[in-house]
């Protein structure tokens, strides 16, 4: 072997070894840095997607009031509930008008007209009757629309347990 082929084989061998020896460092910091950007990454894509993937806690009931003070006349109750909507919680103020039909089956009704959805009174008018301020819509004991509105007035699901009446979600009116 000549010098001059002696000395292309070391250098050639040199380049495997400086080419191996980068590619093993870029490896190396690239697998890293993808490794801790991901521990960073992960943590925030989970932060953003993770109240889209709760179940929604609306159907939940809420203990509203004593089935001792439920009578033939609607009253009014108010009362909260625990909301979380995405990233946003808050507790609003529900109210609901709860009385007692014929059978002494409890029922509650959602005071938001139908109307335009300003809110009901019970007998403001000496009229046994729901009535509007707004548009002076008027709506029956059973939520029943008799003028102006065009629908009924919408219902609360009722549970009564261990002497207290809960209320659940809005639903259409099933009474009228
Ligand atoms: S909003 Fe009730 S009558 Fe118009």
């Amino acid at each position: 072997m000549s010098n001059h082929e002696q000395h292309e084989q070391s250098h050639s061998s040199v380049m495997r070894k400086t080419m191996s020896r980068r590619q093993f460092l870029s490896y190396t910091l690239g697998g890293a840095g993808a490794f801790m950007a991901g521990g960073v990454v992960l943590p925030m894509i989970r932060f953003a997607v993770d109240p889209i993937l709760q179940k929604k806690t609306g159907g939940t009931f809420v203990k509203v009031a004593e089935e001792s003070a439920i009578t033939s006349e609607p009253k009014e109750f108010k009362y909260q509930i625990h909301q979380v909507d995405g990233w946003y919680e808050s507790d609003p103020e529900r109210s609901a008008w709860i009385a007692r039909d014929q059978n002494g089956t409890i029922f509650a009704l959602s005071p938001v007209c139908k109307h335009l959805g300003c809110t009901v009174n019970w007998n403001s008018q000496n009229d046994n009757q729901y009535f509007c301020p707004c548009h002076e819509a008027k709506y029956s004991i059973d939520g029943k629309n008799l003028r102006v509105a065009p629908a009924p007035l919408d219902e609360y699901e009722v549970e009564v347990r261990d002497g207290w009446v809960y209320l659940g979600p809005v639903k259409p009116n099933s009474r009228v």
